[in-house]
């Protein structure tokens, strides 16, 4: 509650927003330091540069290095910051306050894996094998270390861990976190050139049929290791905190369903990279192609899975999605209770703007608590407390969820017990009074 003025996506909310930026984002990371792994394994496997299919293959990489990784990926990157700031301020604060030499680390790793890359595709084929092999190998180095500092920070939003910014960064969930994205990274790359290896544009063959399977057997070499993703992830499991585990082992369905379809297609790869890895197999376009989009899809469901199991919190078990800190809770209900309603509350942040600290800091300046009928009252108590996670009738619909909530004594109940009939939800912070403008504000909704 901090996020003034509170800017309402319709339909999708602001939360939807986040996660469709950070999924492409997610994917195109991953896809990045996967393509370092492959790019170093390839050139070792190529030392005299003449298997001209594994040199297609590194041209390739090249130019998906400058302009997926460098273009795409910061732009995406660049998106989630913009909208994290926007729908989720506290937490964003939060963040750069406690990692802030991090942040600092993670992106001068970017801005020498871009002088790398750009060095490394320009020169390429002008360089021994040497030089290429050391550009290959630091290239891989820095983009896989940008990964490790940002899944320490996201590991801390996972099982924090309230010391020095070193040691949240290394909390529980961080180690196990940081072998799966490696190895999703790594199946990632391999499935997208497994694609396009099979795309006669894209290759030039002096003997397609020996170097199309040197370039297999590179990407076959690492695709195998995908099997570790359930020691992994087994790993990761024993770090959550008890009530995560139990949203995605069956109390939230949505959750547990994503957790069982990142199984299942996790098992298909693992089966088939082996396979094709025993075999000594060429697979064909249509079977890579239906395994890229298995991974795709695993990674992408095992990102809301990963944001789902946090609920009710964006930084566990610090900061409630709405922006509200845990530990100030008895503090707000202190304050609800002298000034009679949460929207009369000063700002228990520092960082509201200086005017608002008078009082009505949730309210825009023009609107006067003591004019306002409980409706519009309760529409404010809403997009404070309710709207990072519902939207009025779109997507998570309040419309929706308050179904029965004509009977007044019902709908107290539910306000009352939100955070423990359904502990997704954070607890409700006001007075009775703000219990009834809600209510009333729901009540006109269907
Ligand atoms: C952290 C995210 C989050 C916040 C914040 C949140 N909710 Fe929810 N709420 C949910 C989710 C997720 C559901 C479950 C949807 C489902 O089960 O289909 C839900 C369900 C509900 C339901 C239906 C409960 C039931 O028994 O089926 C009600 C009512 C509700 N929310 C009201 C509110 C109100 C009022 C607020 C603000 C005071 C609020 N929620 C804040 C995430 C949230």
């Amino acid at each position: 509650m901090g996020n003034y003025p509170f800017i309402q996506v319709p339909l999708i909310s602001g939360g939807m927003i986040i996660a469709h930026i950070a999924l492409v984002h997610v994917l195109l990371a991953h896809y990045s330091v996967g393509t370092g792994i492959l790019l170093f394994g390839l050139e070792k496997a190529d030392p005299d540069g003449k298997n001209e299919g594994i040199q297609s293959a590194l041209d390739l990489l090249g130019v998906s290095i400058i302009y997926i990784n460098f273009v795409i990926g910061a732009i995406t990157g660049v998106g989630i910051w913009f909208s994290i700031s926007i729908f989720s301020a506290d937490a964003t604060q939060f963040l750069i306050q406690k990692f802030v030499w991090l942040w600092g680390v993670e992106w001068t790793f970017f801005a020498v894996e871009i002088i790398i890359g750009y060095l490394y595709y320009y020169n390429r084929r002008l360089l021994p094998y040497k030089a290429r092999k050391k550009l290959a190998f630091l290239y891989m180095v820095f983009t896989w270390l940008s990964l490790v500092v940002i899944t320490g920070i996201l590991g801390f939003m996972m099982t924090a861990n309230e010391g020095s910014a070193i040691s949240s960064w290394a909390s529980a969930s961080t180690w196990p976190s940081i072998g799966l994205r490696t190895i999703s990274s790594i199946s990632l790359a391999c499935l997208v050139l497994m694609v396009l290896v099979n795309i006669k544009i894209f290759f030039n063959f002096n003997n397609e049929s020996h170097e199309k399977r040197s370039v297999f057997q590179v990407i076959d070499g690492h695709l195998r290791w995908v099997f570790l993703m359930l020691p992994f992830g087994l790993w990761y499991r024993a770090t959550l905190p008890a009530t995560s585990i139990t949203y995605a082992e069956g109390s939230s369905i949505p959750i547990s369903m994503f957790l069982m379809l990142t199984g299942f297609f996790s098992v298909i790869i693992t089966v088939t990279a082996w396979y094709a890895y025993l075999h000594k197999r060429i697979l064909q376009i249509e079977i890579a192609g239906v395994l890229l989009l298995l991974a795709i899809v695993t990674t992408c469901s095992t990102e809301f899975v990963r944001e789902g199991i946090r609920k009710p919190y964006i930084i566990q078990p610090v900061i409630y999605s709405n922006g509200i800190r845990k530990k100030d809770l008895n503090e707000w209900q202190k304050q609800v209770k002298l000034n009679k309603s949460v929207l009369l509350v000063n700002s228990l942040y520092p960082y509201t703007p200086k005017h608002k600290e008078a009082g009505q800091w949730l309210l825009p300046d023009k609107l006067n608590y003591y004019n306002m009928t409980r409706v519009e009252r309760g529409k404010y108590i809403f997009q404070s407390q309710c709207s990072n996670c519902h939207t009025i009738n779109g997507f998570n619909a309040l419309k929706h969820a308050v179904r029965g909530w004509e009977d007044k004594n019902f709908a107290e109940g539910v306000l009352r017990n939100l955070h423990i009939s359904k502990p997704f939800m954070p607890p409700f912070i006001g007075s009775e009074s703000d219990q009834a403008d809600l209510i009333n504000f729901a009540q006109t909704l269907n």
